[in-house]
């Protein structure tokens, strides 16, 4: 997989390419799984979480055919209802096969995700909405098994606003019978993009005051849908031009999904110009310390924070970051401790007081978002660091030392 090389210190400077956002692809491409008709999906981006969702969708009967930044998703006139444990266990989305399957087929057999680095990350909420919707749940030591006749519409009150479990609930119960209502629902960009596509595709879905409505069909047909950019993709840079003292564009995205991050940026001290489609982000001098908490949308998202608080471990003075989305999600912080960094975990908490400088340090990508922190103050660093273990990069930034090179970053990649 290979390790970057990094030498900190230059700011960034420049325009960055946005990608299509990853967690947008993954469930519209498991979105296919509930026609036979050919579902296109555009701006997917290339990413080792994507190649593994087309490969469970295509085990499971599909045929995928990927072109550039289309995928053309079709078949499955012979859905097979068991997905292998492989991908479950290589990503927790594709766990989200599950009531697509039991929606079309009666019956679902998929391995339980195994526990990750952020966090224990159950699934009861996902089973709990299909129960309601009727199916039968067995749940074994390592798998679970689903048996519903047809699914039924039904009133589910999530007590958390998942965002995988609301798309697998909203997903089934397109095919159910009736009107199914998720009160609490998750409404993320993402989740909004896949009511989009499944809007196309013929569902009737609507989201009002916290809920989504969806009123059941018997058969969902094909369609065409560019996926949203990469929010998430977009605010790493953004914080990665904040964090070297530079001014980098990022283009194309929704100013309106970054808003939270913006406002904090500003408050750090940034200078940020918006664009319809674009964002610029200039920075000079130490950012000011920020006191924030990561919350569902449109609060300040748990994917950021890795990257934020390696911003703030550069402020003038102290700032505290609350983890209320993942359980164990500061563990990459040891790392930035030995850049240099001085950062206080307790429990939920953590208290940055930001230092002068950062040094150069080898480390190992932990997870996607830990990892992209862990880049992001290296190039803020003085001197060369190493940072291996690029599979977890690879899964959620597509050509990240390229885009990062594009904007003069001294970022190479070696195999
Ligand atoms: C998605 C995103 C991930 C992001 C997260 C929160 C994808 C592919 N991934 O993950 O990048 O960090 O949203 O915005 O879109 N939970 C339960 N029971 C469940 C489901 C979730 O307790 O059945 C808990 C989790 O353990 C976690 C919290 O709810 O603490 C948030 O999870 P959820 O919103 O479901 O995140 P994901 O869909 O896994």
């Amino acid at each position: 997989m290979g390790h970057f090389v990094i030498r900190g210190g230059r700011p960034l400077s420049g325009v960055v390419p946005i990608s299509g956002a990853k967690n947008a692809a993954l469930p519209a491409c498991v979105a296919s799984l509930l026609t036979e008709e050919q579902v296109i999906i555009d701006h997917v981006p290339h990413l080792r979480d994507v190649s593994t969702i087309l490969s469970t969708i295509s085990s499971l009967g599909k045929r995928v055919v990927r072109d550039e930044n289309s995928v053309s998703i079709a078949g499955g006139e012979d859905l097979r209802s068991e997905a292998q444990a492989l991908f479950v266990e290589q990503m927790r989305a594709s766990f989200l096969v599950l009531g697509p399957l039991v929606a079309r087929l009666g019956r679902a057999v998929v391995p339980l995700p195994g526990g990750c680095r952020i966090g224990a990350r159950p699934v009861d909420l996902h089973l709990f909405g299909l129960r309601k919707l009727g199916a039968q749940v067995s749940e074994g030591e390592t798998s679970v098994t689903l048996v519903a006749n047809r699914l039924r519409g039904a009133r589910i009150n999530l007590p958390f606003p998942s965002v995988g479990a609301t798309e697998q609930i909203a997903m089934s119960a397109t095919l159910a019978v009736g009107e199914t209502v998720i009160e609490n629902a998750a409404w993320e960009p993402e989740v909004m993009d896949l009511v989009a596509l499944l809007t196309k595709m013929g569902a009737e879905i609507e989201y009002r005051n916290g809920s989504l409505y969806i009123q059941g069909t018997t058969g969902l047909h094909g369609a065409r849908h560019a996926v949203i950019p990469d929010r998430m993709e977009a605010g790493t840079h953004l914080i990665a031009s904040a964090i070297t003292g530079g001014a980098v564009t990022v283009q194309p995205v929704i100013p309106e999904h970054l808003r939270s991050l913006l406002s904090l940026l500003a408050q750090a001290g940034c200078d940020i110009d918006e664009d319809d489609d674009a964002i610029t982000l200039a920075m000079t001098g130490r950012p000011r310390p920020i006191n924030t908490i990561t919350a569902p949308y449109p609060g300040f998202p748990t994917d950021l924070q890795p990257p934020f608080v390696a911003l703030l471990s550069l402020a003038k003075g102290e700032s505290i970051v609350e983890e209320r989305i993942f359980e164990n999600r500061f563990s990459y912080t040891s790392a930035l401790r030995m850049m240099g960094a001085r950062i206080d975990v307790r429990k939920r908490k953590a208290v940055i007081t930001g230092v002068d400088e950062l040094h150069a340090t080898a480390a190992s990508a932990p997870d996607i978002r830990a990892g992209a922190a862990l880049v992001l103050a290296a190039l803020a660093a003085k001197g060369e660091s190493t940072i291996d273990n690029l599979e977890q990069i690879d899964r959620g930034y597509e050509r990240m030392a390229r885009k990062l090179h594009g904007v003069g970053g001294e970022i190479e990649r070696v195999s």
